[in-house]
């Protein structure tokens, strides 16, 4: 007998204990701190033990507890960075997909795997308005965007053979996500030739000064390569003007890459906001991020297999289809960077089946709905000032003391207020800065949330704003 094997017995003891733990951390969750009461010392000195000689069997799983004890929980008062809140169907369905444990690589490799993910995606570009387009799903948006600029340099600029010679140029807001600077310049592209185009008041990329630096490019002999246009910019949720930009990347023959991350699946609850989206050539969208399924669950979707293939195939013998069914011929690895892949669309699939669409774009409708309703809390606040418009889901302010305050001692003051709310345990919220200066911002990405939870983020704002103030 295997050393590793284990009894049918034995097997079921874990799971019903897992099965077990994670039904108490879903019952509690509306009651958890917002953050664990722990210091970094503390985790280094909980988790840092040597690896086990020998095992503690069932024991193992004692240690649970502990690891549960210091997560930040998703509960109904988080509204940090955009981190969505954690479907349970879909949880329990990443389970079964652990347990089935398949490549889902090639149709040959896990044919029902592989063809749900190929379903889902497509139910996916349907939803957001983008009929037609085909994709893959991938960890996160930061390799959803990797991707998408490495097709567009592929199908612009090749270099997959020989190398990067003329680099060309990638043109993006100044608002555009980090992710982006990093796929510019792990693609070789380099961040010089990222231009960052200034935005409008309300965090928009200016659609004249795009154009004028694609002329003063093209002048220069510099070739456009692709425009990245934001569908929700992580500070703000700002949304570029979508047309705008397809009419610039269609007279300049550049790509339009759409980064959705983090507002692309908003446009199952209000489409009219993203007119031009089926314009672009390739979408990241992140369902980990707004249809709350549980990381690692992003998607990239594009116009035209055929790029992705050109941008990603690159196979060994081993890995050729001897099938002559095109179904059956299928491989993700040629349009991905990815060869073996996890079963990620099994929880969308099963909470998509469970819930059905109708049921998310109201709780989509129902997080919009919460960051307009605490907006207006935050006008309402004397000692509360809205330092941008809520676009979707994000709103950005900060503390205001009563009498006059520089701006500088503004950013001091609302530094020390985040680190100090957080720590008080009864919310969480993240940070921006908004035309240079620092800003507290929430994010209700959160099917748990209500109107009471953004309240408790007013007070509790305000009762640390008013104790570091000393009002
Ligand atoms: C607009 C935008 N793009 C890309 C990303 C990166 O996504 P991920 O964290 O899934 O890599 C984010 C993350 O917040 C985002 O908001």
């Amino acid at each position: 007998m295997n050393p590793l094997s284990l009894s049918n017995e034995q097997y079921e003891k874990v799971y019903e204990r897992l099965t077990q733990t994670a039904l108490e951390y879903l019952r509690s969750l509306n009651d958890l701190p917002s953050f664990p009461d722990l210091r970094g010392q503390q985790t280094e000195g909980m988790f840092h033990g040597s690896v086990p000689e020998h095992g503690l069997g069932v024991a193992a799983l004692d240690d649970l507890e502990t690891v549960i004890d210091g997560v930040r929980p998703g509960g109904p008062r988080f509204f940090g960075y955009v981190h969505g809140s954690g479907e349970p169907i879909a949880a329990a369905a990443d389970l079964l997909a652990s347990v089935l444990n398949q490549n889902v690589t090639s149709w040959r490799s896990s044919p029902s795997a592989a063809t749900i993910e190929r379903s889902v995606v497509g139910w996916l570009a349907t939803m957001i308005g983008c009929p037609g387009f085909s994709g893959s799903l991938c960890g996160g948006g930061s390799s959803a965007n990797l991707m998408g600029l490495a097709m567009a340099r592929e199908a612009r600029l090749p270099a997959n053979e020989s190398g990067v010679s003329n680099p060309g140029a990638i043109y993006a807001s100044t608002e555009v996500h980090m992710s982006i600077g990093k796929a510019v310049a792990l693609l070789g592209i380099g961040r010089d030739h990222l231009r960052l185009i200034p935005c409008d008041q309300e965090f928009r990329m200016r659609v004249d000064l795009l154009e004028e630096a694609i002329r003063r490019d093209v002048d220069a002999g510099i070739k456009p390569i692709a425009i990245v246009g934001s569908a929700g910019t992580v500070n703000t949720g700002s949304i570029d003007s979508l047309s705008g930009l397809a009419t610039i990347a269609e007279d300049h023959g550049a790509w339009l890459h759409i980064d959705g991350a983090y507002g692309a699946l908003a446009a199952i609850a209000k489409p009219e906001n993203f007119l031009g989206i089926d314009r672009a050539d390739s979408i990241s969208l992140d369902p980990h991020k707004w249809l709350y399924q549980p990381i690692d669950c992003s998607c990239i979707l594009y116009r035209m297999p055929a790029r992705a293939q050109r941008a990603f195939s690159h196979s060994g013998d081993y890995t050729k289809s001897y099938f002559d069914d095109p179904v059956e011929n299928f491989m993700f690895f040629d349009e991905t960077i990815e060869l073996s892949r996890r079963f990620r669309a099994l929880k969308l699939w099963l909470s998509l089946r469970y819930h059905g669409v109708a049921k998310f774009r109201e709780a989509i409708r129902n997080d919009l709905e919460l960051a307009s309703y605490f907006a207006g809390r935050v006008d309402a606040e004397p000692e509360l000032e809205r330092l941008a418009p809520v676009p979707l889901s994000a709103v950005c302010f900060r503390y205001v003391p009563k009498g006059e305050a520089a701006a500088d001692q503004l950013d001091e003051l609302n530094r020390q207020i985040l680190p100090k709310v957080v720590r008080r345990r009864r919310v969480f919220l993240s940070n921006a800065t908004i035309n240079g200066h620092f800003a507290l911002r929430i994010c209700v990405v959160n099917h748990r949330s209500r109107r009471a939870d953004l309240d408790e983020v007013v007070n509790e704002v305000l009762a640390v704003g008013r104790e570091l103030a000393g009002q």
